[in-house]
């Protein structure tokens, strides 16, 4: 874990403007900045970004969030890799501390599974060269096939010999774990006896991103319909397969130099381009590209070009997975290579150039191969036809964030040409998509919201109807704006040596929030914030936009107010003066804290009166009418002093 000091050092160096600025352009205008949405598709600017409340908010697609966030929404990284990411920007120096035993343990596996895969990779290395058996099976194999002993070298090849458990002998002899052993996947046991894994294979070490060894692939020498080709490592601490591109490590600087990454589907690929001079190589291991695999390649670029095999698995594999690649806008380029060979066998038979110039030569943009393909297969089926434009419409639909909007147009123009349909049409279809998909996520969104709240109150799923929840979200508002003004006004002078939060705390029963307020996690923020106050701190909503309690931190960022620091413009605009809130903020407390107090009170008067419609006894019906006066007058008073001010 990151030790809590570093995160201070993170967080007192944070420049809202400089981090989102990296992603989106932004215009300052008066206190804030303004820039087009990077979370949806939009022609006017409606992004706008605080340097002095440190968040974010857009008016158009309502994301909010604060430096964190937003990089975990635009990167997609973990709320620790957000931090990693900033810390690396602003030359902060990590400082791990491992605090749970669960983490502690995690990091001794992992460390421990580093560790054995080195000394196997060693093993395998000496094997492979300097054993009579690994030279004349393996070694003899490879440069069968072509490769060069600098290549093999580089790539850290090795070779598990024949005989049952020649590494696991040697591993046990230098004392390694054999519960690790196991975990690694070099290591079988059955029936009390350990085996190596691998016996008779060329072994493949994968590298992270670092060169550390996470796993190993193992390929059969000769061919055999009982075995499999390759056997990989198992699901650990530290191989987790949708994470890993074989050949990242050595690939990197090549990707970052050509801004190209080219993806093939195996280990041999990647080894045989490397022999040729071209070094911006990953593969994929032969399954479709997961979106974590994705993100990796968006580090280093956006230009991704895929070379598969051109018979119809290879095209199939190739297509597969990669309209999330179109989500993370990502330029997808696609080269099929002919006459049943794969990028290992082509590179040798017609040499590195001519593979570099066939490469440029038959690189087809993703999307209208995808279109070519699928014409050729309607030919003049009216209602085949169909389909594909709607899948067309659908794919470019994809394509939907604000940088890339005009390539979206782009391809809405070329597509309806191939299709010999008109643009307008298939814009409309496509905005159709676009539509579907908020839909569906606001209905997802809107779905687990619902089911949040009906664990936390423990009620049934009754709340089916979006006008109960309307209402139910209006209350709710009342409810944000009391904290709001706490958040934003708690430190302000009340009155004599009071401040606004002692009166606040002072009108409001601190164990009886929860008649005042109904939302549990604001509840949770009026707790945090008393304790912090009580501590003799002076919170403020920046205390909560970067606690490690995402949920209230997220809640925080949702209530805070944009258009209070908009209409610091406003003097300028109009004749005479315009009060601002900011000068308004006793009258703000006052409203919003006995709106809530109202709001009990109605919920007290319609129990008593329930109350009094089934008292029968007279004397109870007295006190029930009496309480009921008292209520009233309460009320009147109430609402007269809400009366005289202007509530937002
Ligand atoms: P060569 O046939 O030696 O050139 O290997 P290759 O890398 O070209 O293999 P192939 O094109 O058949 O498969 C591509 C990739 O899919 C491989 O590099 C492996 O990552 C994976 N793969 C292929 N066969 C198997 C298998 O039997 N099991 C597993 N787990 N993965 C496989
Ligand atoms: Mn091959």
């Amino acid at each position: 874990m990151i030790s809590p000091n570093t995160i201070q050092q993170i967080l007192s160096r944070i420049d809202i403007i400089e981090i989102v600025g990296s992603f989106v352009k932004l215009k300052k205008r008066g206190a804030n900045y303004l820039g087009l949405c990077p979370f949806h598709n939009e022609k006017t600017p409606s992004f706008t970004v605080s340097p002095a409340k440190e968040i974010y908010k857009c008016f158009g697609c309502g994301r909010s969030g604060n430096s964190i966030s937003f990089l975990m929404e635009h990167e997609k990284y973990s709320y620790v890799e957000s931090l990693r990411w900033l810390a690396a920007k602003y030359n902060v120096e990590i400082e791990e501390t491992a605090t749970s035993p669960e983490f502690k343990q995690q990091l001794l596996v992992a460390d421990s599974l580093f560790i054995i895969n080195g000394f196997a990779q060693q093993f395998f290395s000496d094997a492979l060269f300097s054993t009579e058996e690994g030279q004349s099976h393996a070694l003899s194999y490879l440069k069968e096939r072509g490769f060069r002993e600098d290549i093999i070298k580089k790539f850290q090849l090795g070779y598990n010999p024949e005989g049952r458990d020649s590494f696991t002998r040697a591993a046990l002899d230098a004392q390694y774990n054999l519960e690790y052993l196991q975990k690694s996947g070099l290591v079988t046991t059955r029936d009390g006896n350990s085996y190596d894994n691998y016996r008779g294979r060329i072994i493949f070490p994968i590298h992270n991103q670092s060169g550390k060894i996470l796993g190993f692939g193992a390929r059969i020498i000769r061919n055999n319909d009982k075995a499999p080709k390759y056997i990989n490592t198992p699901e650990n601490e530290i191989y987790v397969k949708s994470k890993i591109l074989y050949g990242a490590y050595f690939a990197r600087l090549a990707i970052d130099k050509s801004d190209e990454c080219l993806l093939v589907e195996g280990y041999t690929d990647v080894l045989s381009l490397h022999q040729a001079g071209i070094e911006n190589v990953v593969a994929s291991g032969g399954t479709s590209l997961t979106p974590d695999q994705l993100r990796l390649i968006k580090k280093y670029t956006n230009n991704l070009t895929i070379i598969y095999d051109g018979d119809p698995a290879g095209v199939k594999a190739a297509l597969r997975g990669l309209d999330l690649a179109l989500e993370e806008s990502l330029n997808v380029k696609l080269v099929l290579i002919p006459d049943n060979e794969d990028p290992d066998s082509y590179v040798h038979k017609v040499g590195a150039a001519a593979f570099t110039e066939f490469v440029e030569f038959a690189k087809k943009d993703f999307i209208l191969f995808q279109l070519e393909i699928a014409l050729r297969e309607t030919g003049n089926d009216s209602s085949k036809k169909a389909a594909v434009v709607n899948q067309v419409a659908e794919t470019i639909s994809k394509i939907n964030k604000a940088e890339d909007f005009t390539r979206q147009q782009d391809y809405i123009k070329q597509c309806a040409a191939l299709l010999k349909i008109g643009e307008d049409g298939l814009h409309a279809l496509v905005n159709k998509f676009i539509r579907e998909k908020i839909t569906k996520e606001e209905t997802r969104s809107f779905r687990d919201e619902q089911r949040n709240t009906e664990q936390e109150s423990g009620l049934p799923g009754t709340k089916q109807d979006t006008e109960v929840l309307a209402l139910l979200n209006r209350d709710e508002m009342f409810e944000q704006a009391m904290i709001r003004s706490l958040l934003e006004f708690g430190m302000l002078d009340w009155e004599g040596e009071k401040k606004v939060a002692d009166y606040i705390f002072r009108e409001i029963d601190e164990n009886q929030l929860e008649e005042l307020i109904d939302n549990p996690e604001l509840v949770k923020v009026l707790h945090t914030y008393k304790g912090w106050y009580d501590a003799g701190l002076e919170p403020s909503a920046k205390n909560f936009l970067y606690h490690d309690d995402l949920q209230m931190s997220a809640l925080v960022v949702g209530i805070m107010d944009f258009n209070y620091e908009l209409s610091h413009k406003w003097p300028e605009h109009f004749e005479g003066h315009i009060a601002t809130r900011e000068e308004l903020y006793r009258e703000e407390v006052f409203s919003t804290l006995n709106y809530l107090k109202l709001r009990k009170l109605k919920r007290m008067m319609d129990e008593n009166q329930g109350d009094l419609e089934k008292a029968t006894v007279a004397e109870d019906q007295l006190v029930l009418v009496q309480t009921h006066q008292h209520l009233k007058k309460m009320e009147i008073e109430l609402t007269r002093q809400l009366g005289t001010v202007i509530f937002r």
